[in-house]
């Protein structure tokens, strides 16, 4: 069994993504930051996680909340220093916990001073590490709408030429075809790999190469073209990604996952195919973007299990022996996980112990978000000025103002889909401010703090985060849970997620019940025994309103 016989660290462990804005404040002015991190990290040890995901925490003028990077050598001076930074990593490593940094390397902030030298004048040594174009009869070089809203391309005038930026404005995209760039990025991850950190997650990195005589996109909704086909996957992704993984990433036992924006099956093997020499893993987003409609994101369609389900079994049968898959359901830029697949009232604390099941137990890499293993809920804003996400306050005056959407209508989304929804500063306990801060927020807590923290679940053995402690020490204990093949059943119930693992002679089965209603099912489970479950009480066939139970053969 050569798939089985391939292990490695990073495909048996579990992930916890970090955002230090909103994860804990260690000196009251309302901002997360490293100290916060170094005091909280016996409490992820206690969890039960191997690696933790760091969100940007590099110098920054914060227009997008430190994916706008404006030294990727410092450290953001609301987060603490290189000191502070120094002693979260050997605090980690001392506890046998990982530390993978977000490498952000499409774009940098406009305040970099590559940028600003770039920006000084046609003739300076940086112009090139940008993509530039000369405008068209007054317009811009062509058509393509920002992921972030408005045109893709900002005017200069001092040099009358116009720069591409995929998000905002003040991320302008580097020019990854300049060799001058790419050998700057590789020197700066060397820099970080050599103080010791365990890897990086690849933030967009499949938008780093361009079609190079950048056509006009189509136009689907409101006035922009979709860049998309021009920068997704584009022409020479691979080769720099091979460069990457030669110049840097093989010389260290690290891990990778790239963010791969727009990935479909046969993109995705290219970029973590086991014999590419490429990334480790990517994260898919198929999944996620189920509910997307007329205005992509910005939708509140229910999702339909069934399509989920079979998201689920294309990526993990489409990867099988080619490459490693990771799974989440969700992260800093989506919902709350409770709030988009489960239920955030009378079935929470079933819901997002069924979700963590339904999860965990498949194969690939596992992302916990932080305060998902509390269960934590939607901000529930009501206001615009609630909101603080670049993305979404943009989104709010574009489909407002130009796309013919009511107001009312656009708060729905927001609440719905709002990046801020997972934004709302970590619940760690019943204190003012969650416990997160002694200072004023950045963004509002959410207040049903007083329900959900990490206080009251810590010690209680029924609690969510004490679940997600289980769901965590059974794949470290089995590893059935990490390598066993997959198999879906009931593909087509819109109301029960199950599946099948097999080892040698070892099997799982899970079920998941997805509704509020009980569910039934026909499976003979004679010779095997419950492993886990959410309720007390079993009563199978029959599957109460969210239960998992998780069977186990008995050999
Ligand atoms: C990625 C990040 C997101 C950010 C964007 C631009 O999608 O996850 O938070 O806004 O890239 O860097
Ligand atoms: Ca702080």
């Amino acid at each position: 069994m050569m798939k089985y016989m391939n292990k490695t660290w990073w495909k048996e462990a579990v992930v916890y993504q970090i955002y230090p804005r909103s994860f804990c404040d260690s000196n009251g002015d309302g901002i997360g930051d490293i100290r916060g991190i170094i005091g909280k990290l016996d409490y992820l040890k206690r969890l039960g996680i191997d690696v933790i995901w760091l969100s940007p925490i590099y110098q920054s003028p914060n227009d997008d909340n430190g994916y706008d990077i404006s030294d990727y050598r410092a450290i953001m001076q609301d987060f603490g220093t290189m000191d502070d930074f120094q002693e979260l990593l050997e605090e980690a490593h001392k506890r046998n916990l990982r530390i993978i940094m977000d490498l952000v390397v499409n774009h940098t902030s406009d305040e970099h001073t590559w940028f600003t030298q770039s920006h000084s004048d046609k003739e300076n040594p940086y112009r090139d590490y940008y993509i530039w174009r000369e405008g068209k009869n007054g317009n811009p070089p062509n058509n393509w709408g920002s992921w972030f809203g408005g045109s893709a391309w900002q005017y200069d005038e001092k040099t009358d030429m116009y720069y591409l930026h995929i998000f905002s404005k003040k991320q302008p995209d580097l020019n990854w075809e300049n060799e001058k760039v790419r050998r700057e990025v590789y020197d700066m991850m060397l820099w970080w790999l050599d103080k010791g950190v365990d890897g990086f997650r690849m933030d967009v990195i499949s938008l780093i190469s361009k079609v190079q005589d950048f056509p006009d996109g189509k136009v689907y909704q409101g006035k922009y073209g979709d860049l998309t086909p021009y920068c997704a996957h584009g022409p020479r992704v691979h080769e720099y990604l091979q460069e990457m993984n030669r110049e840097v990433l093989s010389k260290y036992d690290i891990m990778t996952v790239g963010e791969a924006a727009c990935v479909t099956l046969e993109e995705a093997k290219k970029y973590a195919g086991f014999d590419r020499g490429e990334l480790d893993t990517v994260f898919q987003f198929e999944h996620m973007d189920l509910g997307n409609g007329k205005y992509g994101k910005w939708n509140d369609a229910p999702i339909s299990l069934r399509k989920l389900k079979a998201v689920f079994e294309k990526w993990d049968k489409g990867l099988d022996g080619i490459a490693w898959n990771t799974l989440f359901w969700s992260n800093h830029d989506q919902p709350r996980a409770v709030s988009r697949f489960g239920d955030e009232n009378t079935y929470w604390e079933k819901s997002a112990k069924m979700l963590g099941t339904c999860l965990h137990m498949m194969r690939g890499t596992p992302y916990v978000y932080q305060g998902e293993e509390l269960g934590m809920v939607n901000a529930g804003f009501t206001d615009i000025t609630q909101y603080r996400d670049l993305e979404s306050i943009n989104a709010y005056h574009d489909l407002i103002e130009n796309q013919g959407v009511s107001e009312e209508k656009m708060m729905v989304y927001l609440q719905k889909v709002s990046r801020d929804n997972a934004r709302t500063p970590m619940q760690w306990d019943d204190s003012q401010n969650a416990g997160f801060t002694t200072g004023e927020p950045w963004i509002e807590v959410n207040p049903d703090y007083k329900k959900i923290n990490a206080k009251s679940q810590i010690n209680n053995p029924a609690s969510i985060y004490n679940y997600y402690q289980k769901l965590i020490a059974l794949r470290h204990e089995k590893d059935i849970i990490v390598y066993g093949d997959f198999e879906m059943l009931y593909p087509e119930s819109e109301e029960i997620f199950a599946y099948r693992r097999k080892l040698e002679k070892e099997e799982l089965l899970v079920f998941c019940n997805f509704t509020k209603d009980t569910q039934q099912v026909s499976m003979n489970i004679k010779g095997f025994h419950p492993l886990l479950h959410n309720y007390e009480e079993i009563d199978f066939p029959n599957l109460k309103p969210y239960e998992a139970i998780v069977f186990e053969k008995n050999i």
